[in-house]
């Protein structure tokens, strides 16, 4: 284990860069992440899980095309002074403030795969262990996934990732770990598998958008190795980290919406919808309307 391994989570990576294709032509001139979930963009999400768990370095890994996400969380002088002016509050706008300094980006010029685009962030993230938010999966917990994952750090450090149970049909999308030895949600890892063809799986446990890592996987995707779908991969490089260093699954007590699918998105707003109190009720009876 590594001097590193329990130091305090600060930094937290956001992989924003992709072009966002499935959702075209809603995505053509606005990022995916900015697509909101009722009131609320995707990465908003993300970024309130992160702080609940006591992150506040905000680090995107951007591309072209993908200011909207800096601006949602930059000081809106002109709206500010106009709702002030209105008597408004300001404080549906809180969750958008982050500390002068607390947010970075660095841009994936060319899209190579999530292991590049973490790599990426390699000078911001320097000696410490960081974690990753994937915020096409929309994690809804009391706590939140980030916060269950700390809490799991904190008790067994090194590296932990959440995961959580898929039908056998589902596992070639995603990343799949091997498990080993089970102890209440955490799970020992042995391997992991990026994309594994059907009936290749090692489990139907997939990874499913949460790190918690040691700084020293910049050092292995430092080689840029090419895996699944001749992208380099963050899993693979994770992969090469099992046997030096703890690695652990932590099993998310919560709901997971795959806002990367169409069908996900839609079920993620209704279900979320279905749970916020100021809107419950009408959502309902507009739901069971719909359903005759
Ligand atoms: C990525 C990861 C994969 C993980 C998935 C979760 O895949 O590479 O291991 O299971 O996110 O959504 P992608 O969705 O980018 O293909």
């Amino acid at each position: 284990m590594t001097s590193s391994s329990r130091k305090p989570i600060r930094k937290a990576v956001f992989p924003v860069a992709g072009m966002g294709t499935r959702f075209l032509p809603a995505t053509k001139a606005i990022p995916k992440e900015m697509l909101p979930v009722i009131d609320r963009p995707l990465i908003q999400y993300a970024v309130d899980e992160a702080r609940e768990a006591g992150i506040d370095q905000l680090i995107f890994v951007t591309g072209r095309g993908k200011t909207a996400i800096v601006e949602h969380f930059d000081h809106a002088f002109e709206l500010e002074a106009t709702m002030a002016e209105r008597d408004k509050s300001l404080a549906i706008l809180e969750p958008t403030r982050i500390q002068p300094g607390n947010l970075v980006t660095v841009r994936q010029q060319v899209p190579l795969g999530l292991g590049h685009a973490i790599w990426c962030a390699r000078a911001i993230v320097g000696d410490e262990p960081f974690a990753i938010f994937l915020p096409d999966e929309l994690m809804i917990g009391q706590p939140g996934c980030m916060k269950q994952m700390v809490e799991a750090y904190n008790a067994v450090g090194g590296n932990l990732i959440s995961v959580l149970e898929v039908p056998e049909e589902d596992v070639s999308s995603y990343g799949v770990i091997e498990p080993g030895a089970r102890s209440g949600a955490l799970t020992e890892v042995r391997g992991l598998v990026e994309k594994p063809k059907r009936g290749e799986a090692p489990s139907n446990l997939i990874i499913s958008g949460r790190y918690i890592l040691q700084p020293e996987v910049m050092r292995v995707l430092e080689a840029q190795e090419k895996g699944a779908g001749g992208e380099i991969q963050l899993t693979d490089a994770m992969a090469k980290m099992i046997g030096t260093q703890p690695f652990h699954a932590v099993t998310f007590a919560g709901k997971r919406y795959d806002c990367g699918s169409k069908t996900g998105f839609v079920e993620a707003t209704l279900a979320i919808a279905l749970e916020r109190e100021d809107m419950r009720d009408d959502v309902r009876a507009m739901a069971l309307r719909l359903l005759g």
